[in-house]
């Protein structure tokens, strides 16, 4: 019997959960929806430390996005370990986030990775963290962000070819 799709669920993960990791979901959320609406995907994100738990994404990180049409509307939450087999893909938006997640377990989930590994080589291997920098460094998150949804997108579409072989 054929198996009924369900979504594929990605959680992006940073430190605050008001900067970077709010800007992916809501970002691929809209390109997604926009240039790959066959594909059944939900994005979500958290962080991993607990400053801001209940709060809406900065200012900052939120004027950036509504430039460039992006309402992220996200409130922010902590990085938990259940999460890891709630979400198929768990991406940390930096190298030390990946540590402090993979410091919670014993064996390394399969399922946690650096967001990076959806880029080319012409962008660092950490999203960097703009909280206290300048307007720009926002701008830069989003760039980052958006150069990632083609390798994303051929990833799922590969992953659901594979599910529907089995
Ligand atoms: P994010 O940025 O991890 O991209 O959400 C940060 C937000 C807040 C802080 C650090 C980074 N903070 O130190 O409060």
């Amino acid at each position: 019997m054929k198996k009924v799709k369900s979504h594929y669920k990605i959680l992006f993960v940073c430190l605050g959960n008001i900067c970077r990791s709010p800007t992916a979901e809501c970002v691929l959320r809209n390109l997604f929806a926009q240039r790959y609406p066959a594909i059944l995907v939900s994005f979500d994100s958290a962080g991993t430390a607990g400053y801001h738990i209940g709060k809406p994404a900065d200012s900052r990180t939120r004027s950036a996005a509504a430039e460039r049409g992006y309402r992220i509307d996200s409130i922010a939450k902590q990085f938990s370990p259940e999460m890891v087999s709630q979400y198929d893909l768990i991406l940390a938006m930096d190298r030390e986030n990946l540590l402090s997640i993979q410091s919670l377990f014993k064996t390394r989930p399969s399922n946690v990775r650096l967001f990076s590994e959806f880029l080319s080589d012409k962008w660092p291997q950490d999203v960097p963290d703009p909280y206290h920098g300048q307007r720009d460094g926002f701008e830069y998150v989003i760039d980052m962000i958006e150069s990632a949804t083609e390798s994303l997108a051929e990833f799922l579409i590969k992953q659901n070819l594979e599910s529907q072989d089995r």
